[in-house]
């Protein structure tokens, strides 16, 4: 399975995307945390991307699809995948299927996790997570059994930069303006499907998007 996770900041990707791996062993490649392992890392990229992310803009074209094309090009990544984060415009969406295009492949469905932005400061202002394995936790929602520790691996949690109020309401902006246009392409490429991403727990949510996937 070659999968897209559209939906806006907070919307639940990343959850629902550690969820389907759970129950499907693939990759989860998220842009995102890419991108944050970078710049954790200190390197040429991580810097570059650091200023656009602080300001909750997209990092530059030219220097996630070069990252995403490596990525992809992994032993890991042959039997399929899933993307989070990314496609973030039509221009990535594009080259992704220009990407596809040459190696013969396509990809199988575009899900995309709908939640009304008035749900989703909370989520994000609430989010903790794991320094370790990358879980996510929400003070509020799904607090972690201890207080600043996974209930995984023990690892320490940590609240990420981007997650300020000011700079949530940028990203939502940037979303609405750059990244909902994707739910038409993909809709008019035919493999669109929809969940609502506010009806109820992780859980609950998570029985909806194997029923839309069709995963038994
Ligand atoms: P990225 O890391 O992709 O962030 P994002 O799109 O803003 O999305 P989030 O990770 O914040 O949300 P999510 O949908 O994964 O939600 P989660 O599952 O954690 O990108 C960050 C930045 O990197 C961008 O701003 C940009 O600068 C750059 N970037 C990344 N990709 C790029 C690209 N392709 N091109 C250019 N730039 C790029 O859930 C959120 C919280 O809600 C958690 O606490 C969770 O526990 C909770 N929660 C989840 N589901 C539920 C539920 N059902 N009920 C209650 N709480 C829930
Ligand atoms: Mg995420
Ligand atoms: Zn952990």
């Amino acid at each position: 399975m070659r999968l897209v996770l559209l939906g806006a900041p907070g919307a639940g990707k990343g959850t629902q995307a550690k969820k389907i791996i759970e129950k499907y062993p693939m990759p989860q490649v998220s842009t995102g945390d890419l991108l944050r392992a970078a710049v954790a890392a200190g390197t040429a990229l991580g810097k570059e991307a650091k200023s656009y992310m602080d300001k909750g803009e997209l990092v530059p074209d030219s220097v996630v699809l070069g990252m995403v094309e490596e990525r992809l090009k992994q032993e890991d990544c042959k039997a399929g995948y899933i993307l989070d984060g990314f496609p973030r415009n039509t221009k990535q969406a594009e080259a992704l299927d220009a990407m596809l295009g040459n190696l013969g492949m396509s990809l199988t469905a575009a899900l995309s996790v709908d939640v009304p932005f008035e749900n989703l400061m909370k989520r994000l202002t609430g989010r903790r997570t794991c320094k370790a394995c990358g879980q996510m936790y929400n003070v509020y929602f799904n607090a972690p059994k201890n207080e600043g520790s996974c209930d995984k691996c023990g690892g320490q949690l940590f609240q990420r930069d981007d997650d300020k109020e000011e700079t949530i309401k940028k990203r939502l902006d940037v979303y609405s303006a750059q990244t909902a246009p994707l739910i038409d392409y993909y809709g008019k490429k035919g493999i669109l499907k929809s969940v609502d991403g506010a009806a109820g727990t992780i859980d609950e949510i998570f029985a909806t998007v194997c029923k839309a996937l069709e995963l038994k």
